[in-house]
């Protein structure tokens, strides 16, 4: 079979409104209709898995077709159960006078920008690590760029914060027990913790750096300003050893597509093609056609995804 087809986990990122959530439902259709058990992941807060697989969906693993569960992950819900988590784990850590103010410093983080992020990455941590044993493939359906890219990379810068975070905790650590005890070693849960989130995270790492395992696509259009952005997310992700092999340009006229103004849109559309084809010459590029009506129906996601999989069969002739 395709290589391609073969992947433990994908990732696809792009510009909002470029074709991710569509392309990957097509994906993990494809993949189901080749006999796997594949796990859908949304992260995007706009949802449309519902529409599009006529299903209501209720912020948990829902099963909308032999083979093809899918998840929507709500971030507001998602940071309250990752807030709750970390009180969790504090109790017991922190004397119990303290605890109220602890909650509070807790609750004013949980608001704060990041929080949002930290969660989802959780989520995902845990669906990478744990979830996907029950699965043959997970595809992620990633929020815009800027994001996506942050939290790919947020293994690594927290690997970094923490190994200084670690080295100071047992400075402090090895003071403490020279101080109080007679020099012997005292229990530190809180270190505890913090290594064992850092292996987490280090695993994830693992996961999201191996690629027999792990495959990135980015989806973009013909058009100026998605290509740019595309060419910079690249960079971005290969700065931090992320290699993105594959592109979708999505939206390409059809040949069938005529009058005037369409033609005038397919010369227009010509160069930024060529432009693609020169700029990512050493990645597979899938071209899908711009159909005559958006996406909202499960008819509409068969059409789609039988036009991704006749791109990505014309691109394995091609490689032969
Ligand atoms: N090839 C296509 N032909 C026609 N409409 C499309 C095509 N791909 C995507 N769309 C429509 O474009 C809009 C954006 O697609 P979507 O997959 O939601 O993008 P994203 O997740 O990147 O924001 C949706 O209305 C979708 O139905
Ligand atoms: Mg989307």
């Amino acid at each position: 079979m395709l290589d391609f087809l073969n992947k433990k986990i994908y990732f696809v990122g792009g510009k909002g409104g470029v074709g991710k959530s569509t392309t990957s439902a097509a994906l993990a259709l494809l993949l189901s209709k080749q006999g796997k058990k594949v796990l859908l992941v949304s992260t995007d807060p706009a949802h449309n898995m519902g529409d599009l697989f006529h299903i209501n969906m209720y912020g948990e693993i829902t099963s909308v077709r032999t083979g093809l569960d899918v998840l929507e992950i709500n971030s507001e819900k998602e940071t309250f159960r990752y807030i709750n988590g970390v009180k969790d784990n504090i109790k017991g850590l922190v004397k119990s006078t303290m605890l109220d103010e602890v909650h509070r410093q807790i609750d004013l983080a949980a608001a704060s920008p990041g929080a949002e992020e930290a969660a989802l990455f959780d989520r995902i941590t845990s669906l990478i690590l744990e979830t996907i044993h029950q699965y043959d493939s997970i595809v992620f359906d990633t929020a815009p760029t800027g994001h996506t890219i942050r939290l790919l990379t947020l293994p690594e810068l927290m690997g970094v914060w923490m190994d200084g975070l670690l080295d100071r905790r047992k400075k402090i650590n090895k003071n403490y027990a020279e101080w109080m005890n007679d020099g012997e070693p005292v229990e530190d849960p809180i270190y505890e913790k913090l290594i064992e989130r850092k292996d987490r995270f280090m695993k994830v790492r693992d996961y999201l750096l191996n690629y027999d395992q792990t495959e990135y696509l980015f989806v973009l259009n013909a058009e100026r300003l998605p290509i740019l952005e595309t060419i910079k997310a690249i960079e971005t992700l290969y700065k931090h050893k992320i290699h993105v092999h594959t592109l979708v340009v999505n939206k390409v006229i059809p040949e069938k597509a005529d009058g005037q103004f369409m033609e005038k849109r397919r010369e227009n559309e010509k160069g930024y093609l060529n432009e693609i084809q020169d700029v990512f010459a050493n990645k597979r590029v899938l071209m899908l056609p711009l159909l005559d009506r958006d996406i909202s129906s499960f008819e509409d996601l068969e059409t789609f995804t039988i036009n991704l999989e006749s791109c990505l069969l014309a691109g394995r002739e091609q490689d032969r």
